[in-house]
C-alpha cells in the first residue's frame, strides 16, 4: 500500500461540538450564511434569542436562506416566495398556498449556547450528541473579564491543532516557555484530553512568569486551558473545518480582575496570551501533516493522542467497541 492508495483516517469531518460564533457575535434577529464541514448553513437568532442552524437552501426552489433570509418571530422566512420555517427546521407557513407539502423542510442542526459561545453539533451518523459542553466557571464568575476574542481563518487540517494537547516539545522552541523537568502529562478519557505542565515563561511582552497550566480538550474541536501564574487566566482554542482544507479559528481570552492589578497589568496578560496562541497559528498554518512523524524520547504521547482522537472519526459502534 502506497501514500496514494491508503484510506485517509482523518477523511470526513469529526464528531463533536464546534464553536460557530461567540454569543456576542449574533444579535437577535441576525441571520448569517456560513460553509462549515464543507456544506451551506445558516445561523439565526430568533426573536426570543434562540441560536438556530438549520441546512441552507431551501426545499421549495433552492433560495439559500442565509443570503435576505428574514426572522420573524421564532422562525426564518425564505428571500425568495416567503416560505417560513421554524427553528426546527420544519415548514410553518406559505403565504399563497392553502396547503403546506407535508415533507417541506430543512435538516436541523443540534445548537447549545454555553459559557458564551454557540456550538453546533456535527455528525456524520446524525445522531444526538452524547455529551454537553460543561459550563465554564470562570465564565459564571463576575471577576473574570469577558471574553476578548478573535477568529481567523488558515489552512491546516483539524488534527495539527488538536494534536498540541500532546506536544511536550514544542514549549521551548516555540513558546520560549521552560517546562519544569517531569511535570508534562497527559490523560485521556472518554471524549475528554487534557494536558497539564509545570513551567516557566518568558512571554512575547517581557516579563518572567512561573506557571501552571490544564489545557482540556473536550471533543475534537474545543480547548479551554487555565492557566494558573501571576495572574489567572482562561484561553479558548475552538476550530471548525469550513472544507476540507481550511478551518475557522475562535480563541478568545479572561483573566481575573484581583484587587490591586492595574488596566496595564492586565493589558500585558492578556496580551501575553493571545500573542503565546498565536505562536502556535502560524506554526500551524505551515505546516504539513505526517502520518509517520519520526518521534523520538522526550516527545509527548503523540500515539496516544491519535488513537483518542480517532474516536471522533469513527461510527460511534466502532468507538464504542474499541474502547472495550
Ligand atoms: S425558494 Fe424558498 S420559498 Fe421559494
Ligand atoms: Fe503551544
Amino acid at each position: 500500500m502506497n501514500d496514494e492508495t491508503k484510506t485517509d483516517p482523518w477523511a470526513g469531518f469529526a464528531r463533536g461540538w464546534f464553536m460557530l460564533r461567540f454569543s456576542d457575535e449574533l444579535e437577535a434577529g441576525q441571520v448569517v450564511p456560513l460553509r462549515r464541514f464543507d456544506r451551506e448553513l445558516v445561523l439565526f437568532r430568533t426573536a426570543s434569542g434562540e441560536a438556530k442552524v438549520l441546512d441552507a437552501y431551501c426545499p421549495h426552489m433552492g433560495a439559500h436562506l442565509g443570503h435576505g433570509g428574514k426572522i420573524v418571530g421564532e422562525g426564518i422566512v425564505c428571500p425568495f416566495h416567503a416560505w417560513k420555517f421554524d427553528g426546527t427546521g420544519k415548514c410553518i407557513e406559505i403565504p399563497y398556498a392553502k396547503r403546506i407539502p407535508p415533507k417541506a423542510g430543512l435538516s436541523c442542526w443540534p445548537v447549545r449556547e454555553r459559557n458564551g459561545m454557540i456550538f453546533v453539533w456535527h455528525d456524520r451518523e446524525k445522531s444526538e450528541p452524547d455529551w454537553e459542553i460543561p459550563v465554564l466557571e470562570e465564565w459564571e464568575d463576575p471577576e473574570f473579564l469577558p471574553w476578548r476574542h478573535a477568529k481567523l481563518q488558515i489552512k491546516t487540517p483539524p488534527l495539527a491543532i488538536a494534536e498540541n494537547l500532546a506536544d511536550a516539545g514544542h514549549f521551548i522552541p516555540v513558546h520560549n516557555t521552560h517546562p519544569v523537568p517531569g511535570s508534562f502529562s497527559n490523560t485521556y478519557a472518554d471524549h475528554i484530553g487534557e494536558q497539564k505542565i509545570k513551567a516557566i515563561a518568558y512571554p512575547v511582552h517581557g516579563g518572567k512568569d512561573e506557571f501552571e497550566s490544564k489545557a482540556t480538550y473536550y471533543g475534537p474541536a474545543y480547548q479551554v486551558t487555565k492557566m494558573f501564574g501571576k495572574g489567572l487566566g482562561v484561553i479558548i482554542n475552538a476550530h471548525t473545518p469550513i472544507d476540507a482544507e481550511n478551518v475557522m479559528l475562535r480563541f478568545a481570552v479572561s483573566m481575573k480582575a484581583t484587587k490591586g492589578m492595574t488596566d496595564e497589568l492586565i493589558e500585558h496578560f492578556i496580551n501575553n496570551m493571545r500573542d503565546g496562541y498565536l505562536q502556535d497559528v502560524q506554526i500551524w498554518e505551515n505546516k504539513i501533516y505526517l502520518d509517520r512523524p519520526m518521534l523520538c524520547d522526550g516527545d509527548g504521547p503523540i500515539g496516544e493522542f491519535r488513537r483518542w482522537y480517532a474516536q471522533f472519526y469513527t461510527p460511534r459502534n466502532e468507538a464504542a467497541d474499541a474502547a472495550e
